[in-house]
């Protein structure tokens, strides 16, 4: 369903709302886009008249720090119309409901919504519901989805290691409510790595886990073992309705990314976080902020990622 929503008549991205059902040639065609737009970053004129008289409409129902920000550069950039919506002062709190709000929005001609909402399925909802010209761009939906990260994440992984083949990858923490780590197994088995492994205590996995493509470990010792990638994931405390681990401190002991604990991956590997990282919870100071970190850039490239999803949507026809 999302598939087939997510493309136009002729194949290309209509919308942008899930990694599921994109295949290796568009996500490559993602990446490679991203890599001219990241090279303009280094320039002084970093602006490109690709959307000018374009208005791209942030709608932000959840907090948020980095997609937030980049989306908001990366239109700025492209020279589109930006209109962030400050949902806390919106007339959402006096009762108006999404529909109506996507209504009113639609009224201004907006031409792309992007949407982050605690509600899994949100952004597709507005995505059947809203004027047939509008894209909208999923910037995180509940556990469901965050398909704009993830795409950021591979780009940092291919800057780093050239090509997906023949790559180990290991995703470490909370998989049970990280819409980030859905969104980077599915990424990361389209553009075809080796392996995908997750570890996490047994409480933090989903139930038959493996039918995502991944590799279960519950020890980071044999999990981390000749692993190319480690990918770290916050404790989604707001996503937990029960007691799943014993403390903070035993999950750091068993879990949490120490310099030591790194040493069992390949000594060329990369450590990457999606962030907000909690330090002394999932991952220690000195290995988020070492030689072998390589999470601000994962911010930066939240740019060129952007401005690449969003121009090939709107070019599209959207
Ligand atoms: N990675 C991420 O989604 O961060 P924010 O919540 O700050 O946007």
């Amino acid at each position: 369903m999302t598939a087939k929503l997510q493309l136009n008549s002729d194949g290309k991205i209509k919308h942008f709302l899930s990694i599921e059902g994109f295949s290796r040639a568009i996500l490559t065609e993602i990446l490679d886009a991203a890599e001219s737009y990241s090279e303009m970053a280094t320039i002084s004129s970093k602006k490109v008249p690709l959307l000018r008289g374009k208005t791209i409409s942030n709608l932000f129902f959840e907090n948020s720090t980095r997609t937030r920000t980049t989306f908001e550069l990366a239109a700025t950039r492209l020279s589109a119309d930006v209109l962030n919506i400050n949902i806390s002062t919106s007339a959402t709190s006096k009762g108006e409901s999404l529909l109506d709000t996507i209504r009113n929005l639609e009224a201004m001609h907006i031409d792309m919504f992007v949407v982050r909402h605690a509600l899994s399925g949100a952004a597709q909802f507005i995505a059947e519901n809203c004027a047939p010209n509008i894209s909208v761009i999923n910037a995180g939906d509940g556990r469901h989805a965050h398909p704009t990260q993830a795409m950021l994440d591979m780009f940092t992984i291919r800057q780093h290691k050239k090509k997906f083949a023949g790559l180990v990858v290991a995703i470490v923490g909370d998989i049970l409510h990280s819409r980030v780590a859905r969104s980077q197994i599915q990424a990361l088995n389209i553009l075809g790595v080796n392996e995908v492994r997750v570890i996490a205590p047994k409480t933090l996995l989903p139930v038959n886990v493996e039918k995502l493509g991944v590799v279960p470990y519950q020890d980071m010792q044999q999990g981390l073992e000749g692993v190319d990638v480690v990918m770290m994931l916050r404790l989604q405390r707001e996503r937990m309705n029960s007691a799943l681990l014993p403390s903070e401190n035993e999950y750091f002991k068993c879990f949490g990314l120490t310099q030591e604990k790194l040493k069992f991956a390949r000594p060329d590997a990369i450590v990457m976080h999606p962030g907000p990282i909690n330090r002394g919870i999932e991952i220690e100071s000195s290995v988020a902020d070492g030689e072998q970190s390589v999470i601000l850039q994962q911010v930066s490239n939240g740019v060129a990622i952007r401005m690449a999803i969003m121009a090939l949507a709107m070019q599209s026809g959207g």
